[in-house]
């Protein structure tokens, strides 16, 4: 018996497989510039885990498959041909009984068999007979080609061997059932496509995991560096002993050293020059002083003069007393002296202090008695500036006033208007800038540092200070003082610390 098999495979199960959504590159490249470098990381390792996972997992599916079936089909057809050789000797003899012949077959559990002889079939099952096998394989055998197909019937995955036996003019037909295999493998799949969704997710948490330690370098830098914005020149990062970051580390903290270098140098600066400045203009002053003590002994054009030159040197101290006063803020070196006050007490003295006595004070009952750590000698300049100003551009000041606010309390100055226009309510703030009214009502006087000293000592003290509009065209300045200052305390000065040099 040597035959030629004809191996089949049948079509009709896999159709071609629906296209799916497509990924257009730009969607791609889009998406990915948005996202930030952890994220993209996380999204390659998972994907490299992915495609890594997908690949393994698709290999051992195909060849367990290809295994699983290769000995499913070995068994089948040697049992088929065993069969075939015993129904060829059976139908030799006289008069066989075809049904009982079939019934005596030695099958495998789930294989049904099918038999034609001389134009008649028999089957052992009611559920298959001849129309249920495959046409062409069918026509194969009984032309005298023996052939082997897989088929599905019922929604089951079948395996049909067909073995002429011409010298007995018949053809025996067996059909395996490959339920049990297709469920292996179905169990096989779901297996390694939960393998593969682990594996993915492991490698994008990797990823993650990953980037953040690669980023961690970063994440320092970028913590010094605002801290050295936060005014903390000589914060530096640590060596670390990774000779690839090393590098970083070191450029960064030489430019930090430049930095605090170039800062420092400029504030020494203005800080030598206001100082080299003090002793003339000291002597000038008392020289004005002498003159004007013989001023009625002037003729009147000198007199005028005297006056002229003794405001302008007045003026001149001032500012260089401010500028002395925010170089020191520069260099970190301007010192808080704390004293325990009492919030009303304090406004009260400072509008003393101002030369505001006549001004209505309105002072809240609820934080009156609320107890501040404050330097008292900054809190006056800043009382002082604001009530100056607002003699010098707003007609002066209309009341002052003690508010609660949540965790502080703000001191209010509000004086007469015209007000500030809200383009220039952050600017006023600014060194140097002064306002528009400034021509109009005080004669060019100022020198446009007060505002930003009131804004540096409000700083220091960890509050703020703004302007807004109040009833009508009036200005309210609103110092806002916390009442557990918290900012900077780490390494700030202790109270009754002394103040720096006195230049008032
Ligand atoms: N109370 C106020 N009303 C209106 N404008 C003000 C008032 N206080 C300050 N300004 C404006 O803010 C500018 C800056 O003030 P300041 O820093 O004290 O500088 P200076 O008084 O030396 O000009 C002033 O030139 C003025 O135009
Ligand atoms: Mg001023």
């Amino acid at each position: 018996m040597t035959h030629a098999l004809v191996t089949r495979r049948s079509t009709t199960d896999n159709g071609g497989a629906a296209a799916g959504p497509r990924w257009r590159r730009g969607d791609w490249v889009r998406r990915r510039s948005r996202l930030g470098v952890r994220a993209r990381v996380t999204v390659t390792f998972g994907l490299g885990a992915l495609a890594l996972s997908a690949v393994m997992a698709g290999l051992t599916y195909f060849t367990a498959r290809q295994y699983i079936l290769n000995e499913r089909q070995t068994a089948a057809l040697r049992q088929a041909y065993v069969n075939a050789t015993l129904i060829r000797s059976s139908l030799r003899s006289p008069n066989p009984d075809i049904t009982q012949l079939l019934g005596s077959l030695d099958t495998l559990p789930g294989s049904l068999s099918v038999l034609e002889r001389s134009g008649q079939w028999y089957a052992t099952s009611i559920s298959l007979d001849e129309a249920s096998l495959p046409l062409r394989l069918r026509q194969d055998v009984l032309a005298g080609t023996p052939a082997l197909q897989h088929f599905v019937l019922q929604g089951t995955a079948q395996l049909v061997v067909g073995v002429p036996v011409p010298s007995v003019n018949a053809a025996y037909f067996e059909v395996f059932s490959l339920a049990d295999v297709a469920r292996t493998l179905q169990v096989l799949a779901l297996a390694l496509g939960a393998a593969a969704v682990v594996t993915t997710v492991a490698g994008a948490v990797t990823g993650r995991w990953a980037s953040g330690r690669a980023l961690r370098p970063l994440a320092e830098v970028s913590a010094a560096a605002e801290t050295i914005a936060g005014g903390q020149l000589d914060a530096r990062l640590g060596a670390g002993d990774d000779a690839d970051l090393s590098a970083l580390a070191t450029s960064f903290n030489r430019m930090a050293d430049a930095l605090q270098e170039r800062i420092e140098r400029e504030a020494r600066f203005t800080s030598d020059v206001s100082h080299e400045l003090r002793s003339p203009l000291t002597t000038l002053s008392s020289a004005l002083g002498v003159l004007h003590w013989h001023r009625d002994e002037l003729p009147a054009r000198s007199r005028q003069a005297v006056d002229l030159l003794q405001s302008e040197v007045r003026r001149f101290q001032g500012m260089v007393d401010d500028l002395l006063e925010i170089s020191r803020m520069d260099s970190g070196s301007a010192e808080l002296s704390l004293d325990e006050v009492e919030a009303g007490e304090l406004l009260r003295q400072a509008a003393a202090a101002a030369g505001a006595n006549g001004v209505a004070v309105d002072i809240d009952a609820s934080v009156a008695a609320q107890r501040l750590s404050v330097d008292k000698r900054r809190i006056e300049r800043v009382v002082a500036n604001l009530v100056a100003n607002a003699q010098q551009y707003a007609g002066g000041v209309s009341r002052m006033a003690l508010e609660p606010a949540p965790g502080a309390v703000r001191l209010v100055v509000a004086d007469h208007g015209p007000g500030v226009a809200p383009s220039e309510r952050d600017r006023i703030f600014e060194r140097f800038y002064r306002g528009l009214t400034s021509g109009r009502r005080g004669g060019g006087h100022g020198t446009g540092l007060g505002l930003s000293l009131v804004a540096e000592h409000v700083r220091l003290h960890g509050g703020r200070v703004w302007v807004e509009s109040g009833a009508g065209r009036e200005n309210r300045f609103v110092v806002e003082l916390p009442l557990h200052h918290t900012d900077g305390d780490d390494d700030g000065p202790p109270p009754h610390r002394g103040a720096d040099g006195g230049d008032e």
